[in-house]
């Protein structure tokens, strides 16, 4: 699969929501609004109990499927972890490494993450790897040294011709969940540091290439003003995709937001 930041990516992280029924009945609903979707990529994070039977809802559409986490390992004596290769079995194309709640409550450290992020792209899945700042560092000045940290030791010795195949999510950590989003401005002021680290890295041709989501509270009526900003080509969204109506219209006002930047 060929991934470009040509069109809109919209993720939702239904985070630790949605027993089986619910995630079908969810899955089913966003299907009947956006069965074939060309202009925008679409992927869905069920909790792994649910990855399976809603990989059988998604077939013949173009929504894509995602897990939360991975382990690193591939197998072996580690009681309740799950490995990519397990996860690419259920039908996933997507993983999301170092969410700030992992970072948070699980103990994931940019080294781990980095490995996650490895073990995962050899497996043949797309990582999303999160970054973002704390409001205290955010009030110290301190966001843009933290946001480099994080790129820096979780991008560490991956191969350049792999680094298309990460995608990037802004998520400052005191918009997620609170209903406050960063502004536009704010949001693009970081994804514009992002692409020049990652040009530092690995070169303007391949960092052109990456795609940049922002995340922490975006809702239908936040999403067209966000995507509009240059360096932003999609949307990780956690509340609002758990109802499929506000889902649908976030992927339809992204549209509407890449249609205005191509102009
Ligand atoms: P939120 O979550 O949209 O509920 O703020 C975003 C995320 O955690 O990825």
């Amino acid at each position: 699969m060929n991934l470009s930041n040509k069109k809109p990516f919209i993720a939702g992280n239904w985070k630790l929501n949605k027993k089986i029924p619910d995630a079908v009945f969810l899955a089913t609903q966003i299907k009947k609004a956006v069965r074939k979707e060309r202009d925008a990529e679409i992927v869905i994070m069920p909790p792994f109990t649910a990855l399976s039977d809603v990989k059988k809802v998604l077939s013949h559409t173009s929504i894509l499927l995602g897990a939360q986490d991975t382990f690193w390992e591939e197998s072996g004596a580690y009681t309740g972890e799950i490995s990519p290769s397990m996860i690419k079995d259920t039908g996933c194309d997507f993983v999301i490494v170092g969410h700030s709640e992992r970072r948070r409550y699980f103990g994931d450290t940019d080294e781990k993450v980095n490995k996650k992020i490895k073990a995962a792209l050899s497996a043949g899945l797309f990582p999303i790897m999160c970054i973002g700042e704390t409001l205290e560092e955010r009030e110290n000045n301190e966001t843009m040294s933290k946001v480099k940290k994080q790129l820096r030791e979780g991008l560490k010795g991956i191969d350049k011709d792999l680094f298309s195949k990460v995608i990037l999510a802004y998520e400052p950590i005191w918009a997620i969940g609170t209903g406050r989003t960063a502004s536009p401005e704010q949001a693009e002021d970081v994804h514009g540091f992002i692409r020049e680290q990652l040009t530092k890295m690995v070169g303007k041709d391949t960092s052109s290439c990456v795609i940049m989501l922002y995340g922490g509270s975006v809702k239908p009526k936040n999403t067209f003003s966000l995507i509009k900003e240059k360096n932003i080509n999609g949307a990780l969204v956690g509340g609002a995709s758990l109802e499929a109506s506000s889902f649908v219209e976030i992927i339809n006002e992204a549209k509407k937001a890449y249609k205005e930047k191509q102009k």
